[in-house]
């Protein structure tokens, strides 16, 4: 089908994936409107697979050194801080031609379907992937917050069938994901492939390798810096994310930041959910070299 209902919302399908109607406008507007510069950082993610976490690591480890009172993220939920090309910035909505080089920016257009300037420019990619799992549950959560407390949080299994079958919004989760993987092993230089349980198990070491990509080193002190001021624990305490409404969504900022961990998904799954999930990214993922499950 071309166009399916999912959590409520019409979606359209165009170049195997599925948008919300403002996002495909945006997209396709983009095709020709964004004109990338050599020194573009473009963050890459599908839903919930750590994107307000990114989002705050890189204007961190690319504005230093930040003292205290100026940093973004203290003012600005990290949506603010880094726009979505498909939320406004591909249909001009914001001057963007006069910003500082390097800009940051974030897409959740798959590979396939990003902009051909940002595709044959030097400008970087950095993509963040998330156990499928967890990007399930998190998105649940995500797509409750615009029901009211009468109607109760949304149906958990026709959710499960949704995923399972590819359509939610930017999905296929794993045609994403693969896609970005598969030419991040081509263009090693272009596009950096993180994964959201290796910064959690190791940050250090994957905060550095980031940096690196980046074309920066870091100190230990600028490493430790970073790393604290793109917590989770930090930017879910802050008064912005406490109570602001962020440009662009009328959600409240709190809502991206839930819980930050891995492997919730224990607490919501059954035996059965994990075989079918399981089995469909053993089947996608086979001869790839990309595991998710970590
Ligand atoms: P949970 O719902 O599992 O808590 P996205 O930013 O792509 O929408 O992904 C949201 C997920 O990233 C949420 O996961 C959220 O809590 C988590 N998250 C947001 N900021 C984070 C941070 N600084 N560190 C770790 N996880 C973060």
């Amino acid at each position: 089908p071309k166009q399916i209902t999912w959590f409520e919302i019409e979606l359209y399908q165009w170049q195997g994936s599925w948008y919300w109607p403002p996002h495909l406008e945006a997209a396709l507007a983009g095709q020709t409107f964004f004109e990338a510069r050599d020194d573009d950082i473009i963050i890459a993610s599908s839903l919930k697979a750590g994107t307000t976490w990114l989002k705050s690591l890189v204007p961190c480890i690319i504005n230093l050194p930040v003292d205290e009172d100026n940093d973004p993220l203290i003012k600005n939920n990290p949506h603010e801080v880094v726009s979505t090309l498909e939320i406004g910035v591909f249909q001009g909505k914001q001057n963007i031609s006069i910003l500082p080089s390097p800009r940051i920016f974030h897409t959740h257009l798959p590979y396939n379907s990003v902009p051909d300037a940002i595709k044959n420019s030097n400008c970087k990619i950095v993509y963040i992937a998330r156990n499928p799992k967890d990007v399930f549950v998190s998105l649940w959560h995500f797509m409750n917050i615009f029901r009211t407390q009468e109607q109760g949080p949304f149906s958990m299994d026709k959710a499960f069938e949704s995923f399972c079958n590819g359509v939610h919004s930017f999905g296929p989760n794993l045609d994403h994901v693969l896609e970005y993987w598969n030419k991040s092993l081509v263009l090693p230089q272009k596009i950096l492939f993180l994964k959201y349980e290796e910064l959690k198990l190791n940050p250090k070491e994957q905060v550095l390798k980031l940096a690196s990509f980046l074309g920066k080193s870091l100190s230990n002190n600028e490493l430790d810096n970073i790393l604290w001021r793109s917590s989770f624990e930090r930017l879910k305490n802050l008064d912005v994310n406490k109570s602001g409404n962020s440009s662009g969504f009328s959600i409240p900022n709190s809502s991206f930041f839930r819980l930050g961990t891995t492997g919730d998904w224990k607490n919501y799954f059954t035996p059965e959910m994990q075989e079918r999930l399981d089995e469909i990214v053993r089947l996608k993922c086979e001869g790839s070299g990309l595991t998710l499950d970590i």
